[in-house]
């Protein structure tokens, strides 16, 4: 628990953290110290003069308050015409070559000086001389493309390639009302969390062009979940929208902030893969690879496991604990063995030592702690014997196919699946589940933090999750606390925790 220090904002008394600078301090009990430099994974660089604040105790008559930090009975100015005017005159500066492009602008609705200007400027402009032009749609690579004439050259995007991916590509070059941001000739971004310059840009400088003119911010809705791409569980925004006559589609991810977990960034791959979410899914049942009636699927499941002397389960390792559960106590049920064999879901030497992983399961510490066997061995020996398979979302990357060809030979593959893969193309059966964005549940990362989502998109056609599929099937588990029920009940760290009280910052196991 941080010290807490009282000081005096505008006359008034205010409870804040100490070892903060004044920005954050005061910015956590909601009064706002206008900034464009300052980032806290950054530092403060003290080049942009927006956040300059005026201390009633003998100092220079303004400091910068990212450069300040709390004290104890300090008196801080905010609200002095002085202050203000410093404001206005800023904002007045950072205009002068604005192209005030907002209707075209993606950053518009979520820009810094699209809200400044309505906080603390408010004032036509006076400039009666010609705008300095600059290039207005710069291929940077890394799928980011900037655009010069709205950057405030705070600097925030050069430092975040000097000091946290320590790859250097963007500078500020020439002087004055030349300078610009710019990569050196022949070296484009070039490193794995490059649009995080999109998310640190205060203004619609630099743009993803993943993103680009495909939605105004203020039709999405911005749920909060958890990246799937790799065992790391970044904490991330869904950005997603249902367009009219439409079905609700996922636009983006966004990063969220998480100390504990993955700070302020994500990587690309795992930002990127939310078009994974609406492309390549499995949106109807199948019968060896053609449409069937759903309901005549199930049917044809259950005579397949009914009349199946051995039955193999193997599930994913991005399933939440949840539907892990209920898999585990289907296949108790039915007699079935039950694998988590996902070996080709690590990729050797891919992680780094920022967020990527080598792993990419989202929920591997969930198979060991549930006791699931993830063994090579247990699932290739279980396969042989197996009459039925059933495949629940384990997509099988990496897989001896030869091997597995033959060992199906003469079995009932039935999929459930949430996107098109081999295996469900040629399965007896295939029945569609919902993929993570659709469904809440509980994860645990690579460091042993349990993390818990809620579902963001809701489908015209809500596909239904694995339990209520398994359910459907003949699974005993048919509601939320019968499956909190049944963690409870598996010995070790999960007994004791308290699934509707997990922190926003996650239960470190
Ligand atoms: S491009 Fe954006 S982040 Fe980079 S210096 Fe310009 S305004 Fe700042
Ligand atoms: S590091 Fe892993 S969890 Fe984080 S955004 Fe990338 S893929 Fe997703
Ligand atoms: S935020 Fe303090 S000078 Fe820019």
């Amino acid at each position: 628990m941080a010290e807490m220090i009282k000081l005096f904002v505008n006359g008034e008394e205010v409870e804040v953290e100490s070892g903060k600078n004044l920005i954050d301090a005061v910015g956590a009990v909601g009064i706002e110290i206008p900034h464009f430099c300052y980032h806290p994974a950054l530092g403060a660089d003290g080049n942009c003069r927006m956040c300059l604040v005026g201390i009633e105790d003998g100092r220079p008559p303004l400091v910068p308050a990212c450069k300040t930090p709390a004290a104890e009975g300090m008196k801080v100015q905010l609200d002095t015409d002085k202050i203000k005017k410093i404001q206005r005159d800023m904002m007045e500066f950072e205009l002068i070559n604005h192209p005030i492009d907002c209707p075209v602008c993606d950053q518009a609705g979520e820009c810094t000086l699209q809200d400044y200007y309505m906080t603390y400027d408010g004032v036509s402009s006076r400039m009666n001389v010609e705008q300095v032009k600059k290039a207005k749609k710069l291929d940077f690579g890394g799928g980011v493309v900037h655009d010069q004439e709205r950057c405030v050259l705070c600097g925030r995007c050069v430092r975040f390639c000097r000091q946290i991916t320590k790859t250097g590509e963007l500078g500020i070059v020439n002087r004055t009302d030349s300078a610009r941001v710019d990569i050196f000739p022949g070296r484009p971004l070039n490193n794995r969390y490059a649009l995080n310059v999109v998310d640190l840009c205060p203004v619609g400088a630099m743009t993803s062009a993943d993103f680009r003119f495909k939605q105004r911010v203020w039709f999405l809705k911005k749920d909060e979940g958890i990246c799937h791409g790799c065992s790391k569980g970044c904490n991330i925004f869904i950005d997603h929208n249902r367009e009219k006559y439409k079905d609700d589609t996922i636009y983006r991810f966004r990063p969220r902030h998480n100390d504990q977990v993955n700070g302020y960034f994500i990587c690309d791959e795992g930002r990127l893969s939310h078009k994974k979410e609406n492309e390549g899914r499995l949106l109807e049942s199948l019968k060896n690879g053609k449409p069937y009636n759903l309901t005549e699927s199930y049917v044809l499941a259950q005579k397949a496991i009914t009349n199946a002397e051995n039955v193999l389960i193997l599930v994913s390792p991005n399933l939440p604990l949840e539907q892990l559960v209920a898999t585990q106590v289907f296949a108790q049920k039915i007699g079935a063995s039950l694998s988590g064999y996902s070996d080709g879901y690590i990729v050797k030497g891919d992680g780094d030592d920022f967020l990527i992983q080598d792993d990419k399961a989202a929920n591997r510490k969930g198979l060991e702690l549930l006791g699931i066997n993830t063994g090579g061995d247990f699932f290739w020996d279980s396969l042989e014997k197996a009459e039925c398979f059933i495949c629940i979302d384990n997509e099988l990357p990496a897989v001896d196919t030869k091997r597995l060809i033959k060992a199906l030979r003469e079995t009932k593959v039935i999929a459930l699946s949430s996107h098109h893969f081999n295996l469900v193309d040629q399965a007896f059966v295939a029945i569609p589940v919902a993929s993570f964005s659709e469904y809440g549940g509980s994860i645990i990362n690579c460091d042993g933090v349990l993390q818990s989502f809620q579902a963001a998109v809701v489908k015209n056609t809500p596909i239904a999750d694995v339990t209520e599929v398994l359910r459907r099937l003949g699974g005993p588990l048919s509601s939320a606390p019968e499956v909190l029920a049944a963690i409870h009940r598996v010995e070790g760290p999960l007994a004791k925790v308290d699934f509707n009280r997990i922190p926003a910052e996650g239960l470190k196991l």
